[in-house]
């Protein structure tokens, strides 16, 4: 048995809005284990994001446990690297520089190693010495992976990191992040409302109701529905898609 990286019990979250308490995640329960591709879908505001940042420890939670790496997680660690829909680099550094970031500390030798690696890992080698204004979309994605895990961390979170590209884009760095997550062997949880994005990199995958946001079901993904057109992966959406609409009148109509 794979070893446990992520521990989330009886999770609850409210956030207090002019003074009145809203729930945002209610009772999720979650085990993840080293080296697994989680994809998280759910309706926008069920709280995809406060729960990748609670995982991150950018947010506080209201009760329940979080434990990465067997501690209960009070603050952001160089354990979990975070990637986010823009791309979040500083522009007047050059990639190399926004690479390194998250090394503070680290020897310059080994700081200067770590950089060469994560940038040959997200092929921007050649770009090391420009600036993020002169990169395309999907390169500043390369760039932020590549930021994202240079401290090798054991979990990379990565919130919506293609939505922000064009489809053809989005396709190659779907590719790219499998790639990569079969190098490193980094235990991966991205967030998306892509449901074939879901299905083609999700090895499980969470999905959520509506806000508050509960765990309404977790699909394991078999192999062969990595076709993307194959039956099996139509198996997967259409499962995805009467969670979402199961009250919905019109729910048939995505079954084309
Ligand atoms: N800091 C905050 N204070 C108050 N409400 C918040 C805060 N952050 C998020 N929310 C609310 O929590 C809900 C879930 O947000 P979010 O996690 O961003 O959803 P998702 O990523 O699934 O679209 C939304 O209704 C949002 O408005
Ligand atoms: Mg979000």
């Amino acid at each position: 048995m794979a070893d446990t990286i992520l521990k989330i019990e009886h999770l609850n979250k409210t956030f207090e809005v002019d003074k009145e308490k809203i729930d945002i995640l209610k009772d999720i329960n979650l085990e993840i284990k080293a080296g697994e591709f989680i994809t998280i879908v759910g309706h926008s505001g069920c709280g995809k994001s406060t729960l990748l940042k609670i995982i991150g420890g950018l947010v506080e939670y209201t009760d329940g446990t979080v434990e990465r790496n067997g501690k209960k997680v009070t603050e952001p660690g160089t354990d979990c690297g975070m990637v986010f829909q823009e791309h979040r680099l500083l522009p007047w550094l050059k990639i190399k520089d926004n690479v390194a970031f998250g090394l503070d500390g680290v020897p310059q030798d080994e700081r200067e190693k770590l950089v060469k690696e994560h940038i040959n890992l997200v092929h921007l080698d050649g770009f090391e010495n420009v600036y993020p204004a002169q990169l395309s979309g999907g390169m500043s994605q390369r760039a932020a992976i590549a930021r994202g895990l240079v401290s090798n961390p054991s979990i990379l979170l990565l919130d919506e990191p293609f939505g922000a590209l064009d489809a053809l884009t989005r396709i190659q760095m779907q590719r790219e992040i499998q790639r990569i997550w079969k190098e490193k062997k980094t235990t991966m949880i991205m967030v998306t409302h892509d449901i074939d994005e879901a299905i083609y990199l999700g090895k499980r995958i969470v999905v959520m109701s509506a806000r508050p946001g509960e765990i309404k079901t977790i699909l394991n993904v078999d192999s062969a529905a990595k076709n993307r057109g194959s039956a099996d992966f139509a198996y997967y959406k259409k499962k995805i898609y009467d969670h979402f609409f199961e009250d919905a009148e019109d729910a048939p109509e995505y079954i084309i």
